[in-house]
């Protein structure tokens, strides 16, 4: 595996692996690697000739009271994971490259970035858009990874690459959880033992939605119900929110005809977690 930091290098790698015909398959990440990343690359792996991952902690997708600071950060055992996992190339470029003195483009995918998420986090998303397609200039993949966690992230990723006419293949992979159900996430880490206990009422309650869902229930409302009354009794815990939402333009919905997203943000601490399900 080669790590590069240099984005000109980086740019003549891959062009070289493209003059010789080959896929490349790409993992961007922020790094501190876990198995829902390590997942990414396991099927970049099947289905590409050489897989291509990036760890660039984004400073333009933190808001000004964000965690950016603190995120966690460990290249070493990153680097080690990844390689393990069958990364080629470990592209962790400098901030400095990637945002230069005068920087002023950004990217905005209207309407969908406000939604869920985008509420509490504004301009959160036109972030992820902006350094993502920078990215995907730089890395020029055939394939793109991305979980299912992030559910309203891949659905914006997703429009973007169709409404700019990006030539790659987006592909999502299921949520990756820890043994008692709680969503894999590098921001656990933030968590104290009681609200890391606290913390499986995430999926507990979506568990409980989906159950109620495969049993018949299709008025939005009454999931939700559900859904608040069990995650409003911890007291640990402050919701920041929880909607039914399509999985197109991510609009509250009051009745499920088509596959809908149950998605949740709740706030342990000063930690915010998210956690979704998909009803189909
Ligand atoms: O999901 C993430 O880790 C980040 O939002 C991404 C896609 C790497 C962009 O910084």
């Amino acid at each position: 595996m080669q790590i590069i930091t240099d984005v000109k290098e980086m740019r003549e790698i891959v062009e070289g692996i493209k003059q010789s015909g080959q896929s490349i398959g790409f993992v961007p990440t922020m790094g501190y690697l876990h198995f829902g990343h390590l997942a990414l690359i396991t099927a970049a792996r099947k289905q590409n000739n050489m897989v291509a991952a990036s760890i660039f902690v984004n400073p333009a997708q933190f808001g000004p009271e964000e965690d950016f600071e603190r995120y966690p950060r460990d290249v070493e055992a990153d680097s080690i994971k990844a390689k393990s996992a069958g990364v080629d190339l470990l592209f962790c470029p400098k901030i400095e490259d990637i945002y230069g003195a005068g920087y002023a483009t950004y990217v905005e995918t209207e309407g969908l970035s406000e939604q869920l998420c985008g509420k509490s986090r504004p301009g959160h998303f036109r972030g992820v858009c902006t350094v993502v397609l920078k990215l995907f200039n730089i890395v020029q993949p055939k394939r793109a990874y991305f979980g299912q966690k992030d559910a309203q992230q891949f659905i914006i990723l997703k429009r973007m690459t169709l409404d700019l006419n990006l030539d790659i293949e987006m592909i999502c992979l299921p949520i990756v959880r820890e043994a008692d159900g709680l969503a894999m996430s590098s921001r656990n880490i933030y968590l104290t033992e009681q609200e890391r206990r606290k913390a499986t009422v995430l999926n507990c309650s979506l568990n409980e939605a989906k159950q109620l869902y495969d049993a018949g229930e299709r008025n939005a409302q009454a999931l939700l119900e559900v859904v608040e009354k069990k995650l409003l009794k911890v007291k640990e815990g402050r919701l920041d929110y929880a909607e039914l939402v399509d999985l197109t333009h991510l609009l509250p919905i009051t009745k499920i005809d088509k596959p809908a997203l149950l998605a949740l943000a709740m706030y342990f601490g000063q930690t915010r977690l998210i956690d979704n399900v998909i009803l189909q």
